[in-house]
């Protein structure tokens, strides 16, 4: 028996109880992913016993030197890896980031310009139901209805008739490049300021598997998860021109006390993102990603705007009658989890949706590869099929296709994966 069930049974049960879920199911949460165990130890390393107010040399509690130390190491192994002036490595969450961008670059009341929720945005871009749409004025633009990319004559439209302070580039549930540069085209245009959130597609950005937007806007923000596959945090990269505002911003604008073991965990989590191994992976995740929107497409189901050129799409479930409520319990009850999601224009409430966001970064770090992926869309388009047809739940074959589901598990195990292997040999090469 480990310490935890000794000291607090009650908890270690629930933690225990989640190794298994983790284990035996199969997670598409486009926004989940398996650290790697440095991972999991830096967030468990003594680090979390320090307060450490302020910015390396600059501190307001003493014996820093060691943060300083990891602290330093974090941001410029962050500025190497994305090409950026400068980088605040403390916002806790890809929302404090955000946050802390507006705060740097916006006064109470301005008008800023995101995409919109329901079309695939984030709702810190202004949603309504957010703190960043009650505190700033907040237009939306969205995708086409016709082929469901993002509409920059819209875009351009509205950025001329409001002039935003700020245009928001970035999404949560978006399956096509992001095209930057038009971005800053229309922001330069009509005298706004741009920030990119690439919470979702920083691992890609950092292999180099999709656009940079560094290049192109004043402020970028992201989450060290989802793809850069790291520890749940956040950080902010910016130009020159921005980094004493961004870092006020940060500390002691939206925040307190950095979270120092998350600093320690980004650090590592910047410089496996720098290697070949995590560029092999980023790589294995699109194809992965494009293989089962394929197959599910030549299943009959639709996927929005026709593909993805990225670690996640969404399925339109109306040929199959078929709700995103209803989707997400019928996999729920196999053991693979996915979100329900709303489709662009969609027809139904944020609480049924006609759609489903599946990613498949959370897979391909457990080391599926084209033959797991097909495996997976066939148990996926049985059980869904079966609900489509029958309208009731076929209690024999839902169970066959658990095992399925748990037999994949099995193949490629979380734990002392060959990943975490194969990622030591790169380090000593
Ligand atoms: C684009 C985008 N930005 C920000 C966030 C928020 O991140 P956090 O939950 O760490 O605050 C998310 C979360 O999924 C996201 O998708």
């Amino acid at each position: 028996m480990d310490n935890l069930s000794l000291i607090d049974p009650e908890a270690s049960r629930c933690l225990k109880n989640e190794l298994n879920r983790q284990e035996n199911t199969i997670e598409l949460i486009a926004s989940e992913n398996f650290v790697y165990n440095s991972i999991l130890k830096a967030q468990g390393s003594i680090f979390t016993n320090k307060y450490a107010e302020g910015y390396p040399g600059e501190r307001y509690h003493g014996g820093c030197e060691n943060i300083d130390c990891i602290e330093s190491m974090a941001i410029e192994r962050a500025c190497k890896l994305f090409n950026a002036d400068h980088a605040n490595v403390q916002p806790h969450s890809g929302v404090n980031a955000n946050l802390a961008a507006y705060m740097a670059l916006l006064e109470p009341g301005d008008t800023i310009l995101g995409m919109n929720l329901s079309h695939g945005g984030h709702l810190s871009h202004g949603s309504k139901v957010s703190i960043t749409g009650e505190y700033y004025n907040s237009i939306i633009y969205g995708v086409r209805e016709d082929d469901e990319r993002i509409d920059f004559a819209e875009i351009e439209e509205k950025a001329t008739k409001h002039q935003p302070e700020l245009i928001i580039a970035g999404a949560s549930a978006y399956s096509r490049e992001i095209d930057f540069k038009k971005f800053r085209e229309i922001a330069d245009k009509v005298g706004s300021k741009l920030m990119v959130d690439m919470a979702h597609i920083a691992g890609l950005v950092a292999a180099g598997e999709h656009l940079n937007p560094v290049p192109y806007a004043d402020v970028v923000t992201s989450t060290s998860t989802k793809t850069l596959r790291g520890a749940r945090g956040g950080f902010i990269l910016t130009k020159d021109k921005w980094a004493e505002k961004i870092d006020k911003a940060v500390f002691p604008g939206v925040q307190g006390g950095p979270i120092v073991q998350n600093i320690f965990a980004k650090a590592i989590t910047f410089k496996i993102a720098a290697t070949e191994v995590f560029k092999k992976y980023q790589q294995q995740i699109c194809l992965n990603t494009n293989y089962l929107a394929e197959l599910l497409d030549d299943a009959g189901l639709r996927i929005v705007s026709g593909g993805t050129d990225n670690h996640l799409f969404l399925v339109d479930l109306c040929p199959w009658n078929l709700t995103g409520e209803r989707a997400e319990e019928i996999l729920n009850e196999i053991g693979i989890t996915v979100n329900k999601n709303l489709i662009p224009y969609d027809q139904k409430s944020p609480k049924v949706t006609s759609g489903i966001r599946i990613g498949t970064a959370a897979v391909t770090s457990r080391g599926f590869g084209q033959e797991d992926i097909k495996k997976l869309a066939d148990i996926i388009i049985e059980a869904l099929r079966i609900e489509a047809d029958n309208k009731t739940s076929d209690k024999t074959k839902q169970k066959e296709l658990k095992a399925e589901v748990k037999e994949l598990c099995l193949k490629n195990p979380l734990y002392l994966s060959p990943l975490e292997n194969e990622l030591i040999e790169d380090y000593i090469k």
